[in-house]
């Protein structure tokens, strides 16, 4: 079984399907990225691996179910989410911030905060500022940094660089590399720019209005005119 196994997962707003039938595994130390465009369902996927949305299928995570499952035992599990916009509180701290995500991690804060400041010496620097004063950049990293602070093992990101100018692009693909190569996890990204996706990622799934149209390695999908065109531009 893989890490991250999701079969035949079909998720719901009220009747209506946001995700049909969709499928998807991920292996240890794997980084993937999820590809679509707006409204195909990188949220709504994010969502209902954390067990936020309404849905029908399975999906476990290191050889245990999680579906059906509340969001905080996905969360104790070793599953972090640095979700979309960041839903960070503005007047907080950015220190704050990060320790709000620690609540299922108390014992650990201690170090999960100097791994955050090690990863993100810009946040170490500036731990008393409110998150609303900070650059899109510094919050998407406060974002990162929270989701770190649950100790996990598979770290889900909701289009990491959307809004981003090309060099904060960078150093947040720098991050992530770094959390995979030198911390271990596994990594889980959705995007819309396609070509973030293939710098950073090893394999990659394209979703389009709610399902799974392609996956496949990134050198397989480079090889593919015909499919670069329709999904990457040229
Ligand atoms: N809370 C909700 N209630 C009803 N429908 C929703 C809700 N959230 C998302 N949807 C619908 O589900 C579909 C998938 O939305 P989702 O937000 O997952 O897409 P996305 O790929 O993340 O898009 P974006 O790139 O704009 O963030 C869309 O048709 C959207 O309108
Ligand atoms: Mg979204």
């Amino acid at each position: 079984m893989s890490y991250l196994e999701i079969k035949s997962l079909s998720s719901f707003y009220g009747k209506a399907e946001a995700l049909s039938n969709v499928s998807l595994s991920v292996e240890k130390g794997e980084i993937i990225a999820i590809v679509g465009a707006n409204g195909a369902g990188k949220s709504t996927l994010l969502d209902s691996i954390m067990g936020m949305v309404k849905q029908k299928g399975t999906i476990s995570f290191d050889d245990k179910t999680i579906s059906g499952k509340s969001t905080s035992h996905i969360v104790k599990q070793g599953i972090g989410y640095a979700p979309e916009r960041f839903s960070l509180f503005p007047y907080m701290s950015v220190k704050d911030n990060l320790l709000v995500g620690a609540f299922t991690a108390r014992e650990k804060t201690k170090d999960n905060l100097a791994q955050v400041y090690s990863l993100f010496p810009r946040l170490a620097e500036r731990e008393t500022q409110e998150t609303a004063t900070q650059s899109g950049g510094e919050r998407q990293m406060v974002s990162l940094g929270r989701a770190l602070m649950s100790s996990p093992k598979l770290l889900l990101v909701d289009e990491p660089t959307i809004g981003l100018a090309p060099k904060v692009c960078n150093e947040i693909a720098v991050s992530l590399r770094r959390m995979r190569d030198d911390f271990g996890l596994t990594v889980v990204i959705t995007e819309q720019n396609a070509n973030f996706a293939m710098t950073l990622a090893e394999r990659i799934y394209v979703l389009e209005a709610g399902k799974m149209q392609i996956e496949g390695t990134v050198e397989e999908l480079k090889s593919d005119n015909r499919l670069i065109e329709a999904y990457f531009g040229t």
